[in-house]
């Protein structure tokens, strides 16, 4: 909350921005987030999946399926840190706010099979396209020294497929 008053009195926007920011934890069950439910279309996820383990992954993208509104049509897009290998890494960026011990870096193979499973978890079907870039070399990371060779940036595109009876 503090960040979103300092933000405003930085911009000196607040009157003439018409947005609402709301400051949650993806992870509490109940939270100011609930209030919409079933109402997106479309959500991003900027550098944020990658935070997390596949378990927590699959947990915020449940997460952010309970949000969609399946009567629209449903994009989430983002970008974040992949790899040539879509695996769990070891966390070196740990700390109390980030105590996972590994992140799982996709490729867009694995990317596409974590949203296979959030279909089957959620009665829903999702075709994800993705691009993974700025690959390193294990010299220049990210440019991190936190990504492990084979790194790069995955840019992605996950969006619901739904038959054809169903679009209303
Ligand atoms: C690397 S920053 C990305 C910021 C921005 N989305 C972007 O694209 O540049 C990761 C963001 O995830 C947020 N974050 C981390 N854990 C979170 C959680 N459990 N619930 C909600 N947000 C979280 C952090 O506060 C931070 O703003």
């Amino acid at each position: 909350m503090d960040f979103i008053r300092i933000g405003f009195d930085f911009f000196a926007d607040q009157e003439m921005f018409h947005g609402h920011f709301i400051a949650a934890d993806v992870f509490e069950e109940t939270s100011e987030l609930d209030g919409l439910k079933g109402q997106m279309s479309i959500i991003f996820l900027g550098a944020f999946l990658h935070l997390f383990d596949w378990d927590k992954q699959l947990i915020i993208a449940k997460r952010v399926v309970s949000l969609l509104d399946p009567k629209k049509h449903n994009v989430v897009f983002g970008r974040m840190v992949g790899n040539v290998v879509g695996r769990e890494y070891p966390n070196y960026s740990s700390h109390a706010d980030y105590p996972e011990h590994t992140r799982y870096l996709h490729n867009p193979k694995t990317l596409q099979e974590m949203w296979d499973e959030v279909g089957n978890a959620t009665g829903t079907k999702w075709v994800v396209q993705a691009d993974l870039t700025h690959v390193n070399d294990g010299q220049e990371a990210v440019p991190s020294l936190i990504n492990p060779a084979g790194s790069g940036m995955i840019d992605f595109t996950i969006e619901r497929v739904v038959a054809e009876h169903d679009n209303t």
